[in-house]
């Protein structure tokens, strides 16, 4: 058996076309307003965030970084909580989290996931209220567990009869209440990558509606004396578009919410329905409103609840994507620009920037497609397809597989790539020993730098020889 041959055309992708949906722009220096935040804007080819050029802000902070527009990422946490009044908006903070950012959270009035103790540690830090703290995950360890109902949290979304076991030991130890939501899995195949899907039989999360095992999670939380148990939890997967998904698990977890209400003679106070809901990262994603949302989520549980004959519980949702994505790019510096000759004649430019895969994973991952823009100077030189790739030691090491560039693009210049708030910094490793960049907030023409750039002393204090 070969385990190696020549490689042939169909290893470059379509040749030099691209994507069928990726046209060359029709102005190469204006920017795709869905895809950045809402105080981005180029100025004579200049790329502005948040009132400050972002040449300027790089040439405080260097490349590559994230810059993060403080007024774009308050104005989705608002958009998600007025548009979803009547519900309890918990920010995902596994999107992204630093002590400034739960304080703005907190500040807009929402409540926060997170899902270990480290995020923990940083809400903590931001003295952000425990009642309006959800804690999730599918092995919280007896520490975390214990920190968690010693510090009061809001909700404990358990995943696990072990964890059932593990709250009941603590609760009776101490004394304290633990207040609950169970986790289920409502068997849908949400339409979004294997990885981020979560609601189908086959993975990790929750307690099974299908086999009983949720509604025998129910019953435990029950019997047991310090467990106060709200309601049940439903998360069915992340970059959603379509309410469909939602609609099949809220009529699945509904249905058991009725049938163990009326089984136990308990009320179930709460409902959480996840999050999930997608952002544009191309000209081809179509994100709905969180108010548009909201309605029609709302309609979906009166609908089901109305046929059911059940109140309607108090719902919540846990958008981190939608929040926090598009108000974030990450900014580079490009490094070397590569024509490459494919078989068959075609050629590909490769832009080799400052950073990779150890600043944005979801490429190399999940196949996430994202676009960029040359962010300091303006350019007439025809587009010509490029792939953007990092410096790292990899060839899967890609950050923008596809997108037109300027033809004259050069060693130097900025390169920003949009909608890289959610799951890039949070993601981030130190492959091949790249100390991970900066985050810098920009508002009203002032940078705050809420997490500095890690150093090579950073990365050389961990290594203790
Ligand atoms: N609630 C629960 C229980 C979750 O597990 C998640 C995401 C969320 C809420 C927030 O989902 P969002 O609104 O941000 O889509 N690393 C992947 C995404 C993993 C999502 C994990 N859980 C990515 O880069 O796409």
């Amino acid at each position: 058996m070969p385990t190696s041959h020549p490689s042939g055309w169909a290893h470059a992708d379509g040749g030099l076309r691209g994507p069928a949906w990726l046209a060359p722009p029709v102005d190469p220096n204006a920017l795709v307003p869905q895809l950045w935040s809402t105080t981005a804007r180029k100025v004579d080819g200049h790329l502005e965030v948040g009132g400050l050029a972002v040449a300027d802000i790089v040439a405080d902070h260097n490349t590559p970084a994230y810059v993060l527009d403080e007024a774009d990422f308050r104005a989705r946490a608002r958009a998600f909580k007025e548009g979803f009044a009547g519900f309890d908006v918990y920010y995902a903070g596994k999107a992204f989290l630093c002590t400034a950012v739960a304080r703005w959270v907190a500040e807009e009035g929402l409540c926060l996931d997170v899902c270990t103790n480290g995020e923990l540690s940083i809400a903590e830090r931001a003295d952000f209220p425990m009642h309006r703290i959800g804690f999730h995950g599918n092995n919280k360890s007896h520490a975390e567990l214990r920190r968690a109902v010693a510090l009061g949290v809001g909700r404990i979304i358990v995943d696990s009869f072990a964890e059932i076991d593990r709250l009941t030991a603590i609760t009776a130890e101490t004394g304290l209440t633990a207040r609950l939501m169970i986790r289920v899995t409502a068997g849908v195949e949400a339409h979004t990558h294997e990885y981020i899907a979560t609601a189908h039989e086959d993975q990790k999360f929750g307690f099974s509606i299908a086999s009983g095992d949720a509604a025998e999670a129910v019953r435990r939380c029950h019997a047991a004396a310090g467990l106060d148990l709200l309601g049940l939890h439903s998360h069915i997967g992340s970059q959603i578009f379509d309410t469909s998904g939602f609609e099949v698990a809220a009529r699945r977890v509904l249905a058991l919410h009725s049938a163990v209400t009326d089984e136990l003679g308990i009320d179930l106070p709460e409902m959480d329905l996840g999050g999930g809901f997608g952002i544009a990262y191309t000209t081809q994603d179509d994100p709905a409103q969180p108010a548009d949302l909201a309605r029609a989520l709302r309609q979906i549980v009166d609908r089901e609840c109305r046929a059911l004959g059940v109140e309607v519980p108090h719902l919540s949702i846990e958008p981190g994507r939608a929040i926090v994505g598009p108000a974030m790019c990450t900014v580079y510096t490009v490094g070397t620009v590569k024509e490459v000759q494919l078989d068959g004649g075609a050629r590909r430019t490769y832009v080799s920037v400052d950073g990779g895969m150890s600043d944005n994973i979801r490429t190399a991952l999940y196949g996430a497609d994202y676009s960029c823009t040359l962010a300091n100077r303006d350019s007439t030189t025809a587009p010509v397809l490029a792939r953007v790739v990092g410096k790292h030691c990899e060839a899967g090491d890609i950050v923008v597989r596809d997108e037109f560039l300027p033809g004259d693009l050069a060693p130097g210049d900025l390169l920003a790539v949009p909608a890289t708030g959610a799951y890039c910094r949070s993601m981030a490793s130190n492959y091949n020993h790249v100390p991970r960049p900066p985050v810098v907030s920009v508002r009203d023409g002032v940078t705050t730098v809420v997490v500095r750039r890690e150093t090579e002393d950073d990365l050389l204090a961990t290594d203790i020889g």
